[in-house]
């Protein structure tokens, strides 16, 4: 039965259904492809593509690819820098800190590279570890491109909202907090993605359940989209109930054909246990939630707190990239949600939009009948 789901938001965004495809980027590339976003866009949600990963160039032409591939509403998301005057960080400087400042990390990750027969001169061949160069040039493809959606995933979107609104682009914000929600709506954001702490890759400490309707009260009447732990018709029912006006999913769309994983970290994430997605800050110095491989569990035996960010990401990244070089896929950083627990399986990115909202209608039929 086609599904009737549909929320203010839907009119906002120019969608059918509430169901957003959460953007998800990576070191280099992206877990997400313009497949998908078209699919989940031509289904009658919001595909997003996570475009952190990506050159300028490279997000230009995903951008034009997605368009070839479906004319509706679509998003890109992109970590943003906090401020317009923050300074790049190049790589080499951070590896000799690290080396210099942190010997015992250094020895550390030099010892995972020999235990997994790695080449430790098999840099990530990015110069820069932290470039506001990169991401204002990021963000001005979305610009020139006139993407319907941006999505600012860190950082503080404020100098990006009026150029955006001056394009008509709508402009998301991610939250993890009811504090950060109120900066991002004075910053100037049109929607408020609250992202609870089960949500695969950076998250905070607040379950989406307690965090989605503080926030759903503090930003009001700003709609409010729910992230974390969501996968099925339940949880977006949930989500609604809880005052969202859609859903941003990540984890469910990892399961997908369209999805660029590699078949390794598949395997893991279709095997994976709730609690074998662990939220650490091993791989990037910011907590982070990941299938807990060898490396996590590495880092935890060693009783080191990792480093934070840069200098934590730059040695792992160029762990990752080793690691991906020599085709030992189930060594990289693997980001993913608790509910991964509950999934199994591969499908198209189009079929796992149209349940969630099919499911969901049918859930809220359903629990009507507990209601005298
Ligand atoms: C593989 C992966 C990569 C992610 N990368 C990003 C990113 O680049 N930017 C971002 O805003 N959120 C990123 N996230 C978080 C998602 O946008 C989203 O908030 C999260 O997946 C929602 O929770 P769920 O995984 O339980 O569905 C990532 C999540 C995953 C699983």
């Amino acid at each position: 039965m086609p599904s009737s789901l549909r929320t203010p938001l839907c009119d906002l965004l120019g969608i059918e259904i509430p169901i957003l495809q959460a953007g998800m980027g990576r070191g280099l590339g992206s877990t997400t492809s313009a497949a998908m976003v078209a699919a989940v866009s031509e289904a009658g949600g919001l595909g997003c593509l996570g475009g952190a990963g990506l050159s300028a160039d490279q997000l230009r032409a995903e951008v034009r690819a997605i368009r070839a591939l479906t004319s509706k509403p679509f998003g890109v998301d992109l970590l943003i820098p906090a401020s317009l005057a923050d300074a790049d960080v190049p790589r080499e400087e951070v590896r000799r800190q690290v080396q210099q400042r942190h010997p015992q990390h250094w020895v550390l990750v030099m010892s995972l590279y020999e235990r997994f027969g790695l080449d430790p001169e098999n840099h990530h061949p990015n110069e820069w570890a932290i470039s506001p160069t990169l991401m204002r040039e990021q963000a001005a493809v979305v610009i020139e491109e006139k993407v319907p959606v941006f999505v600012a995933a860190l950082g503080d979107p404020a100098w990006i909202v009026p150029p955006a609104h001056e394009q008509g682009i709508i402009v998301m914000g991610m939250s993890g907090s009811p504090g950060n929600a109120r900066r991002q709506v004075a910053a100037g954001v049109d929607v408020v993605v609250a992202q609870g702490t089960e949500a695969g890759g950076h998250t905070g400490t607040i379950a989406t359940l307690a965090l989605v309707p503080q926030i759903v009260d503090q930003v009001s009447p700003i709609p409010v989209v729910a992230a974390g732990g969501i996968a099925d018709g339940r949880g977006v029912a949930a989500a609604l109930a809880l005052g969202a006006q859609g859903v941003w999913c990540g984890t469910a769309y990892l399961f997908s054909h369209e999805a660029n994983l590699h078949q390794p970290m598949r395997d893991q994430l279709d095997g994976a246990k709730a609690r074998d997605m662990i939220a650490g800050t091993s791989y990037t110095g910011k907590p982070s939630r990941i299938y807990y491989n060898e490396v996590a569990k590495a880092w935890t035996d060693s009783g080191l707190v990792p480093l934070e960010m840069p200098h934590q990401t730059v040695i792992m990244d160029d762990f990752n990239h080793a690691a991906e070089v020599a085709g030992r896929y189930e060594l990289i950083q693997n980001p993913g949600g608790q509910i991964a627990g509950m999934l199994s399986g591969l499908r198209s990115s189009a079929e796992i939009t149209r349940d969630l909202a099919e499911g969901a209608a049918a859930v809220i039929r359903d629990v009507q009948r507990f209601v005298r």
